[in-house]
């Protein structure tokens, strides 16, 4: 089977595609013959050797995949072979084929197109655990979500809309258009201006009760002082980090350096919550995982969950989907295909 290999830290072009022996299942364990994968932001810190979490290089990145059930292990249902399937995997999605726990495995929707199906998992369930599990956002409440645009971003939105809560978000200005468009009430360009006082202003001086933060480091700061009584800021990811070599290792450092210190006096004086969410730490929670899912695909049938694809490559493609992202062009979800 053919893979793409993350060969080591650096640019583009340790990306490559090599080939690999076909994986078996396990007792318990499903092969997935992969359709689609999904590309994700941490996918490129991997690359770039930022993020704590990957595996050792070399190594075949990929935290969710869409395919067809090829094998089974002893003990899974036969039943299952040949269905079209959507799961989380623990690394190596992005390959043609993938070996993963038969409870990690969840039906995909008949609306949904492989490529669609495969920008579910990561995307909707780290918004859904940021906005109701974690946030709780509700109807009478706003909510300011960073880069909107992209593809924990769109997600959020749909769950931001479902819930009726009045939404902000910050982009890139060539993406306003289209978030207006998928539902955003404020667009707020954070590229050329500084788009906290934009949000205090659209917001009458008050700020907002929830705000979702990828970006880390002392962006943190800012996004706490965007939020109003009651508020509560999620932090999820340092994307201001992103960068090759040794400027990414400094970036790093000194995102570190300027996050903030929350003081529980602080916090309570205040009437504000801080929480922070990796769902990559969430592989022995899988009833917990297993019950957003069932609210997703839910969501995917009543047609308020509405995955948004930009651009699909094929894995020799891979160092084209990463500068893509990188350079901050897409607007909700890149895929990879086999
Ligand atoms: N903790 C978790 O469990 C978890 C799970 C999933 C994702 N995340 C994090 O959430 C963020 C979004 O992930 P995603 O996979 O959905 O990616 P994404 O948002 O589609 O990523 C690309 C977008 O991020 C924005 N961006 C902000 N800073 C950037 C930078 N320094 N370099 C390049 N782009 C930058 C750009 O949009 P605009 O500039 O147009 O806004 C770009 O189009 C990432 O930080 C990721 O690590 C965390």
């Amino acid at each position: 089977m053919r893979q793409v290999v993350t060969t080591r830290n650096g640019g583009v072009e340790v990306l490559e595609v090599q080939t690999a022996p076909d994986p078996k299942p396990g007792p318990g364990e499903v092969v997935i013959n992969v359709r689609a994968a999904g590309l994700n932001f941490a996918d490129i810190l991997a690359r770039q050797g930022l993020y704590p979490d990957g595996p050792k290089k070399p190594c075949v990145m990929g935290y969710e995949v869409a395919g067809v059930v090829g094998e089974v292990g002893e003990g899974v249902d036969r039943g299952l072979l040949g269905k079209p399937v959507v799961a989380m995997t623990r690394f190596r999605g992005q390959s043609e084929k993938v070996v993963v726990g038969a409870n990690q495995v969840f039906e995909r929707p008949e609306a949904l197109s492989f490529e669609q199906a495969a920008a579910i998992p990561v995307n909707y369930l780290t918004a859904y655990a940021l906005l109701v599990a974690m946030g709780g956002l509700r109807s009478s409440e706003s909510v300011l979500i960073h880069n909107a645009g992209g593809g924990v971003g769109l997600a959020a939105l749909d769950i931001a809309k479902k819930i009726g809560a009045t939404t902000y978000g910050t982009a890139s200005p060539g993406k306003h258009e289209f978030l207006r468009e998928r539902g955003l009430d404020h667009p707020i360009d954070y590229r050329n201006q500084d788009w906290l006082p934009v949000l205090m202003q659209l917001t009458n001086g008050r700020g907002v009760e929830l705000v979702i933060d990828p970006i880390g480091g002392d962006h943190w700061k800012k996004s706490y002082a965007a939020l109003r009584t009651t508020g509560r800021l999620g932090m999820f990811g340092v994307s201001t980090a992103s960068a090759n070599g040794l400027k990414g290792k400094l970036k790093l450092v000194k995102a570190a350096v300027q996050m903030p210190r929350f003081h529980p006096l602080g916090l309570m004086n205040k009437n504000r919550g801080v929480f922070g969410l990796n769902l990559g730490h969430m592989w022995h929670e899988p009833e917990k995982v297993a019950q957003w899912v069932q609210a997703i695909m839910a969501g995917v049938s009543e047609g308020w969950i509405r995955p948004h694809v930009d651009k699909a490559f094929p894995f020799d493609q891979a160092g084209d989907a990463h500068s893509y992202m990188e350079s901050r062009k897409n607007t909700g979800k890149v895929v990879l295909l086999p």
